[in-house]
């Protein structure tokens, strides 16, 4: 995010705070800002935590200023790794979006620089200082940053200030970066948000492009032309926007998983070969000799767990169990070395899942971690990380968290199960072809959202709601409950489609719908038996069929695309969504339920 004014110092860092404050939702762990002013040179202020922690630096001639609210990739959310980052001499200050990918290659090379962070981002204004050194004067900020682009693998958006220099130069390969044309001021930011209430006349640059933004205007630069891009006026209001136009964050992330799964298995899959590439190398003959994963996770991280153990054993075949965190103990008669344990949570702070894994590691067993918050405290403790690359989940509810973990376990299971030669390529093609397939499957299930609306207007004022499943439906029939109680408040439990009867079927009234996994890797027409035996007592029953099979007692059937075993994981969108509706129609705080937290650091 930057600006340039002409007018107040003041101003300056007023409109990168604004801006910062409105983009926090991309990210919000730590922030900062860099002002420049013609007497005052390069002022730079940062810290971790809230944009609100953060005091705009007092410059008063300031004309230039960038900032940066993060969302971690590489380094814990500190001080130090906050944006923006700056050269040696601290003449050169740099904010950055997404990941470099080489900037431990880059890193080697600048071995006389001094750093100052763990982050990624640190190498691009010990770039830009190497290329001022071969150059003189304060117009060739824009030649250096050409220069230290052609430098970088991965995906960014940057901005660059220098002292003395009268202009910001961006450039964007991967990440968003949009400009916005003001009257007397020009904006850069990741999204629209940032600006809106300065100008809606906007600038979408393209991937490749080189921009320098002064008082003299915008120049944009691809492949080292001057290029024209288009102006367009942006109609949204801000808070839409924000919520890519959706009432709520919830809907938003559901709405984002066929994007977020796409991020999940990009680069990872090799469908022909049936092999996958997480980046994560085990000592030599470990999983030969490996005998049981032990998988701890809490709330909805557990349920990926419930869904991956069933997964470990098939692929892996490897005995798999599933403990919630804060119960876990190694157990007696195991063998540490001879044992994986996994720890599964979103936001890698949760401390219930912490503690489990401390005692994992205490016993000796080699511990992994899949999360979604790259730097955060599991990463640090465990000796593997897989990341499940969901982006920033704001909704206390987790959804397309859940979708690319449970992604990512069964990719970790694949890559296990093959490297221990448990199974040839043409066993998991169709696993792998599923998961290639999820984000389409996907987005079908988010087409049907209307039938859904209707089954939660329908039902959603019952009395109580139960949700069943086999196998792998029966984490999902979990999961799905859960989604509901967290967000509507109203009572509903999972189980297991056979138990019904065994118990609960007690409770079942023409006031209780059951919702039913009618998947593949459910044994369905066993599950719909026990819908049935539900229906005979009166219960509506609304059922997620696999496409082709056909049940005509039920009362709403939700039809899911065939991706194999991932299709209980596709039907869960169809969970998500009834939870979402059923609470929406009561008015509830679907974003922030009552005494729910999106992380929680306490035991
Ligand atoms: C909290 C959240 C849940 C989440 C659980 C585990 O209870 O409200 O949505 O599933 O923590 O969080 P983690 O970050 O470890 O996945």
């Amino acid at each position: 995010d930057g600006g340039t004014d002409d007018d107040s110092g003041a101003r300056v860092g007023d409109f990168v705070h604004e801006g910062l404050r409105n983009l926090e939702y991309r990210g919000y762990d730590s922030a900062g800002i860099a002002l420049v002013g013609a007497s005052s040179g390069l002022t730079v202020a940062k810290r971790s935590g809230e944009v609100a922690n953060l005091a705009v630096p007092d410059v008063a001639d300031a004309t230039l200023g960038v900032g940066h609210t993060r969302w971690s990739t590489h380094g814990p959310p500190t001080d130090a790794n906050a944006h923006p980052h700056t050269d040696c001499d601290g003449d050169v200050a740099v904010v950055h979006n997404g990941i470099v990918e080489n900037y431990a290659a880059l890193k080697a090379d600048l071995s006389a620089h001094e750093f100052t962070s763990d982050t990624d981002t640190e190498v691009i204004p010990h770039l830009i200082e190497e290329e001022l050194a071969e150059r003189s004067g304060a117009g060739d900020l824009l030649d250096a940053v050409r220069a230290v682009e052609d430098r970088l693998e991965g995906s960014y958006a940057i901005c660059a200030v220098r002292e003395g220099a009268d202009r910001i130069v961006v450039a964007r390969r991967g990440s968003p970066l949009v400009l916005g044309r003001g009257a007397d001021a020009t904006f850069v930011a990741s999204d629209v948000t940032a600006f809106l209430e300065h100008t809606r006349d906007v600038t979408y640059l393209e991937d490749g492009d080189v921009a320098s933004l002064s008082a003299d205007g915008v120049e944009v630069y691809a492949d080292g032309d001057l290029v024209d891009r288009e102006t367009e006026t942006v109609t949204w209001e801000a808070d839409a926007a924000e919520k890519g136009g959706y009432d709520h964050y919830m809907r938003k992330e559901i709405h984002e998983q066929p994007e977020s799964l796409r991020q999940t298995i990009a680069g990872r899959l090799d469908v022909d070969r049936g092999e996958v590439d997480l980046d994560v190398s085990f000592p030599p003959g470990f999983l030969a000799d490996l005998e049981e994963i032990q998988i701890v996770a809490c709330g909805t991280s557990n349920y990926a767990g419930q869904y991956a153990a069933r997964l470990f054993e098939e692929l892996s075949g490897v005995r798999a169990t599933v403990d919630i965190a804060s119960e876990y103990e190694f157990g007696a008669g195991r063998s540490p070395d001879r044992t994986l344990v996994v720890a599964v949570t979103q936001s890698g702070e949760t401390a219930d899942t912490l503690g489990a894994v401390r005692r994992a590691n205490a016993a000796g067993a080699r511990t992994f971690a899949v999360t979604n918050t790259l730097g955060s405290t599991v990463t640090r403790e465990v000796d593997d990380t897989a990341f499940i690359r969901a982006g920033p989940e704001i909704g206390v509810a987790a959804t397309k968290t859940f979708a690319s973990q449970v992604a990512t376990l069964a990719m970790l299971a694949v890559s296990i199960g093959r490297e221990r030669g448990a199974l040839a390529a043409a066993d998991v093609r169709p696993v792998l072809e599923g998961l290639r397939d999820l984000p389409g499957a996907v987005q079908q299930v988010l087409d049907n959202e209307n039938r859904v609306r209707e089954a939660a207007t329908e039902y959603g004022d019952s009395e109580a709601f139960f949700f069943v499943g086999r196998k792998l439906g029966v984490p999902v029939a979990l999961e799905g409950a859960l989604k509901l109680k967290e967000i509507s408040y109203d009572h509903a439990e999972g189980f297991a489609a056979g138990e019904l009867k065994h118990g609960p079927l007690a409770l079942v009234t023409p006031d209780t719908p059951v919702l039913a996994l009618l998947t593949e890797g459910g044994r369905a027409d066993e599950t719909m038996n026990n819908v049935t035996e539900a229906q005979t007592r009166g219960a509506p029953a609304i059922g997620c069929v696999s496409a082709g099979d056909e049940y005509g007692t039920l009362d709403v059937s939700l039809p899911v695309p065939d991706v194999g075993v991932a299709e209980p994981l596709v039907a869960n969108v169809y969970l998500q969504l009834f939870a979402y509706h059923v609470a929406n129609d009561k008015g509830r705080s679907i974003d922030k339920p009552r005494n729910l937290a999106k992380s929680v650091t306490v035991e």
